[in-house]
């Protein structure tokens, strides 16, 4: 692991940004819309964790009741306390960082988001270490139901060993749900060497399909994409130096199960029961598999384990087993799809 890079970064997250207002791109800058109950808990979080916000996405997937989840990278806590208030009284939010500045503001507003959330004690802990590591902050195997993060993934200079340690912690059918930065092509050393386009969530990118290798290097061959916009920069100096390199804030759920690596027909049927909190009318696994309600929908093997082996299993009945299998899953087959994006030969993301 570089310490040179993890140095450069905290300095960057520690002491040279004071707030949002002073990132030089708009690549640590989340546009996406927000559900409505993430707006009522956003109101309720003190301005000072929000004004030093440096996320790039929305990394919280709905169904939290109750839930373990790890934040790496929580920078001031604003997902933290976000996903506290979504998991009640009852789950319990690890926010992991490197950088005293940073979790030193989090820390600050521990029991009064607590009171501000109606809690009658903090459902939060922050904990300080490297998302490379995290044994030793004591984050036990098979122990979280979510990993969240927030654009910080990209600003590891070991993201083998980040990607080795969530698969680890997670529980079985438990559920990886990231924000971050990715890039279309391998970025040149000289650019990894710039230590604001580095800062700036840029340089450090991971190129998608090398992300698609590592996550099978760690056992996980199908992960779903749920939204991406592309990172448009709007600052000359910077689009100068990077040149033909385009990247992507991407949000992308993975679960510990093992799936295949294409989609696989097994005549297996999953119907939504409307029952997840602020999704009465349907749910977006992905891009392109929204369950309506109620509606019954013929899936492949893959989807089937994602709705029937996960947190989300309550919510779904899933009938058939794999005892048959019919062939290759036609994901471009509308009738039982959104859309028609899946790659002939590929998993569904
Ligand atoms: C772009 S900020 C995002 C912060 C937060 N997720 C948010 O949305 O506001 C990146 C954060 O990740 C932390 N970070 C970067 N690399 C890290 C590492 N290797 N281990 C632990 N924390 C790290 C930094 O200290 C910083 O707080």
């Amino acid at each position: 692991m570089s310490q040179q890079t993890l140095s450069e970064v905290k300095e960057y997250y520690g002491k040279v940004l004071k707030g949002t207002k002073d990132l030089q791109t708009n690549a640590c800058c989340s546009t996406e819309s927000i559900p409505d109950s993430h707006k009522k808990a956003l109101a309720q979080i003190d301005t000072e964790i929000l004004d030093k916000y440096y996320g790039c996405g929305s990394p919280i997937p709905p169904a939290l009741e109750g839930a373990t989840v790890l934040d790496l990278g929580c920078g001031t806590g604003r997902d933290v306390y976000l996903a506290s208030k979504l998991v009640g009284e009852n789950g319990h939010v690890i926010g992991l960082d490197m950088t005293d500045e940073q979790l030193d503001v989090a820390r600050k507003h521990q029991d009064s988001q607590a009171k501000a959330f109606g809690f009658s004690k903090s459902n939060v802990t922050f904990t300080k270490g490297y998302i490379e590591d995290l044994k030793a902050a004591g984050i036990e195997d098979n122990s979280v139901d979510l990993v969240i993060s927030n654009c910080v993934i990209n600003l590891s200079p070991d993201k083998d060993k980040v990607y080795q340690e969530i698969f680890r912690v997670l529980k079985p059918g438990g559920e990886m749900y990231i924000s971050d930065v990715f890039s279309d092509r391998r970025i040149p050393e000289s650019l990894r060497q710039d230590p604001v386009l580095y800062g700036e969530c840029l340089s450090g990118a991971l190129y998608v399909e090398d992300f698609r290798r590592t996550l099978v290097a760690c056992g996980i061959a199908d992960f779903r994409v749920t939204s991406q916009r592309p990172i448009t920069i709007e600052n000359p100096e910077i689009e100068d130096k990077i040149g033909h390199i385009d990247f992507s804030s991407i949000n992308v759920r993975a679960f510990k199960l093992g799936l295949e690596d294409v989609c696989e027909d097994y005549g297996q049927i999953a119907r939504y029961k409307g029952t997840i909190q602020d999704n009465p009318s349907y749910f977006d696994l992905d891009d392109h598999h929204r369950f309506e309600s109620k509606k019954p929908v013929l899936v492949c093997g893959n989807t089937a384990d994602m709705l029937s082996k996960s947190r989300y299993a309550k919510h779904f009945e899933v009938t058939g087993d794999k005892s048959t299998h019919y062939g290759f899953f036609d994901c471009s087959d509308t009738e039982h799809e959104t859309s028609s994006d899946c790659g002939e030969g590929s998993s569904c993301c």
